[in-house]
């Protein structure tokens, strides 16, 4: 019994495409599927950087992959029917609010087109069974109210990305009412889920990347917003979801089709200052220069997920604690700075994530 097959063996010598496999989530879903013993594929970009997840793990010695743009319709295509994949999941996308407002064309067209694209791709290639859209939680009408937002709520966006997100899932909507809701056309849904953390996240502008960097190079880290509360998850946990979600549409089909969120427990609003307490615990030796006072704000724009549906249909729920959330991300970078073979650190945690 594989102890990290929580999807009644579905994956097992299944063919998996994800679009984005390079990226942070993509590599982590990759890694996970190989050990359900799929033969997984990849279509995406070059790595940014040689610490991204993709690189420290060797995915591309462990995978079979393509280098090339979403943009690039014939291309997408072409390595489909090539393939010829059971499964496909497209993570291709430009992931970042702050991007999207100095590259908005190119945002848009990646988004909207590259969606587009991957879902062609889907319609012509008779072989994939089960396909899936990921999103975010920002693809919905922001209203900044407290309840957490629910499926059927209207989608919207303000600044770009958001924007790009919310047309994403409209594409979704669109194509299986035309094109994916007959019988034999593969089953088709969409992830909706908020920002993750874990280790081999390395970019720029990120809280818990940042406290890394900085104990890395030994610097005191000043942070401003030691106040703000996020909601903090691991990287595995929407992944969890995205799987789950797939072995119903497997196994069970059309009815599980459309929108689905993947967000965290309500963990009772943790901040920056929280999280800086809980990474001390590993790091005693961090150096952070903003004093953490007890007032915690709400933060204008803060997104949350209602989580009913997956909760109650898909037999998945947030397994992790805020401690274990932080522990296991500091422990996935403390792995990285100490050199250990990442691949086979990244398949610890994923087995200790499914026992839970
Ligand atoms: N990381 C998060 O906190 C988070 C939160 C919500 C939603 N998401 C969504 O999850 C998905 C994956 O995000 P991530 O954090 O892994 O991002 P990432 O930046 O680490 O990875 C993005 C991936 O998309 C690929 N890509 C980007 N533009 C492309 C193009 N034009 N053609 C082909 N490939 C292209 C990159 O090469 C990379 O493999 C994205 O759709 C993102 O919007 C991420």
């Amino acid at each position: 019994m594989n102890k990290l097959d929580l999807f009644q063996g579905v994956f097992e010598n299944k063919k998996v495409l994800i679009t984005g496999h390079t990226g942070f989530k993509g590599s982590w879903m990759a890694i996970w599927l190989r050990e359900l013993g799929a033969e997984v594929y990849g279509y995406s970009l070059e790595p940014y950087t040689y610490r991204d997840n993709f690189v420290s793990t060797n995915l591309a010695t462990k995978i079979n992959h393509r280098i090339g743009d979403v943009r690039d319709q014939n291309a997408l295509l072409n390595y489909f029917q090539e393939v010829k994949p059971d499964f496909a999941f497209h993570l291709a996308a430009q992931p970042l609010v702050i991007e999207s407002y100095s590259k908005p064309h190119y945002n848009f067209e990646t988004n909207l087109m590259g969606t587009v694209n991957f879902f062609e791709a889907v319609r012509n290639c008779p072989s994939v069974k089960v396909a899936i859209n990921v999103t975010t939680d920002k693809c919905y009408k922001n209203n900044e109210w407290l309840w957490g937002y629910r499926e059927n709520d209207p989608m919207g966006g303000d600044d770009p990305y958001s924007a790009s997100k919310g047309c994403s899932e409209l594409i979704t909507h669109s194509y299986i009412k035309s094109f994916f809701e007959k019988k034999g056309s593969a089953n088709v849904a969409s992830g909706r889920a908020g920002n993750v953390i874990g280790g081999g996240d390395w970019a720029e502008n990120r809280i818990l990347p940042d406290i890394i960097r900085s104990y890395i190079n030994n610097e005191e880290l000043e942070i401003r917003n030691i106040n703000s509360v996020r909601p903090w998850q691991f990287v595995l946990e929407p992944i969890f979801g995205y799987l789950k979600l797939s072995e119903k549409l497997w196994l069970e089909g059309k009815s599980f089709s459309g929108g689905w969120n993947f967000g965290p427990k309500d963990l009772g609003n943790y901040s920056v200052g929280d999280v800086v307490d809980e990474v001390k615990k590993g790091i005693p030796t961090l150096q952070v220069s903003s004093p953490k006072t007890h007032e915690k704000l709400h933060e204008a724009g803060l997104l949350k997920l209602d989580i009913t549906k997956a909760v109650n249909l898909l037999d998945w729920k947030p397994k992790l604690t805020f401690e274990e959330t932080i522990q296991l991300t500091v422990q996935g970078y403390l792995d990285e700075i100490n050199e250990q073979d990442i691949y086979t650190s990244r398949v610890k945690q994923i087995e200790s994530y499914c026992l839970k």
